[in-house]
């Protein structure tokens, strides 16, 4: 990829092409995360002087969070290539066998959303992680037998954002297990600054900090949240992004100050007014909404949980007081 061709003239690319102009390269580039960040640094340091491939990494959190970016820094830093896989692509062991026998030398391999691979699958992956070997059956029913091919040393990297569906036995094979965490305002003022500066767009100190407020302590909306803030920038101020035309874009994508979006008011009204404040169980919030329950559990509800607006309960999803507030609803009044 070349960064230089992109910049300043980023009108010409793709919200995708855009996606991989800003992803940060390595390790040092990659904010925030600084446990794990610095826990990876030492991982790296210690394979490369034992001349041995990474440890297998596991990394799970909500998404937006950095974990693809990760794994790309991780081949990156490891001086390796990445060769990509996505847990609901792999149908078939054939398929998986053909991505491990496809590996060369200290490649990693990416599997994303690893906790969809279907389990007949993942036991493919256990002899395959732990001594790096592929057990593959050839021949036809009744004339079978079983061969064991040898596979290069190879790092898997895994990401998830449900550790809790991954089954212990793939779970324990991953010697590092990361889990990334919401960003700081701070952290995601600086990835928008460093967004900015690569597509060479101007934006002021106070409307950086006022987006990060509002990117739900996620880089990738952060980043969405800047592109389309840019846009209006473009149009109506010349190119340059300052605290007005930020507080007039977010209004308008209806993006309220503590970065809760439609989906997130309507859940939360359904908790209140459809079912008196919970506790309620997530499939009849789903249903009531129109919304997936994976959805809700993987992309709402963290956030809403992080920030305080509903607890979860052994009997479901209760609204806290604190919602009642933001949505000016009077707790007793509503019961
Ligand atoms: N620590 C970081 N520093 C700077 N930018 C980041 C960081 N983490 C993520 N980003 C940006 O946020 C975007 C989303 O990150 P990424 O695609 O890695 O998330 P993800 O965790 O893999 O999400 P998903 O679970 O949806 O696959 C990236 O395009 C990248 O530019
Ligand atoms: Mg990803």
């Amino acid at each position: 990829m070349n960064n230089e061709s992109v910049v300043g003239n980023y009108s010409l690319f793709d919200d995708n092409e855009i996606d991989n102009t800003i992803r940060p390269e390595t390790i040092d580039e990659y904010i925030g995360q600084t446990d794990v960040k610095e826990n990876i640094k030492v991982f790296i340091e210690a394979a490369k002087m034992r001349k041995e491939p990474l440890d297998h990494v596991l990394l799970y959190g909500p998404p937006g969070l950095g974990k693809t970016t990760l794994a790309f820094i991780i081949a990156h830093e490891m001086g390796t290539n990445i060769k990509t896989a996505s847990g609901p692509s792999i149908e078939k062991s054939g398929d998986l066998a053909a991505i491990l026998s496809s590996l060369e030398p200290g490649d990693v391999l990416f599997i994303d959303e690893i906790h969809r691979m279907p389990r007949y699958i993942e036991e493919i992956l256990y002899p395959a992680m732990e001594d790096f070997s592929l057990d593959i059956i050839i021949g036809s029913e009744g004339n079978s037998r079983n061969i064991r091919i040898d596979l290069p040393p190879f790092t898997l990297v895994g990401a998830t954002t449900r550790a809790g569906d991954l089954s212990s036995p793939l779970r324990d094979r991953f010697g590092i297990v990361s889990k990334l965490q919401f960003y700081t305002v701070s952290e995601l003022e600086s990835i928008i600054k460093r967004t900015a500066r690569v597509l060479n767009v101007q934006i002021e100190d106070d409307a950086a900090f006022e987006l990060a407020k509002r990117s739900r302590g996620t880089p990738r909306i952060a980043n969405r949240l800047f592109k389309r803030v840019r846009d209006f920038a473009l149009v109506k101020n010349n190119g340059i992004v300052n605290l007005d035309i930020t507080l007039e874009a977010l209004d308008r994508l209806k993006v309220d100050y503590l970065g809760l979006d439609n989906t997130d008011r309507e859940l939360l009204l359904a908790i209140i007014n459809k079912f008196n404040g919970g506790p309620v169980g997530v499939e009849a919030i789903a249903s009531s909404i129109g919304e997936e329950v994976t959805t809700i559990e993987d992309v709402c509800e963290p956030y809403l949980l992080q920030i305080g607006l509903i607890k979860r309960t052994s009997r479901g999803r209760v609204a806290t007081d604190k919602a009642y507030d933001l949505l000016g609803i009077d707790k007793k009044g509503s019961k």
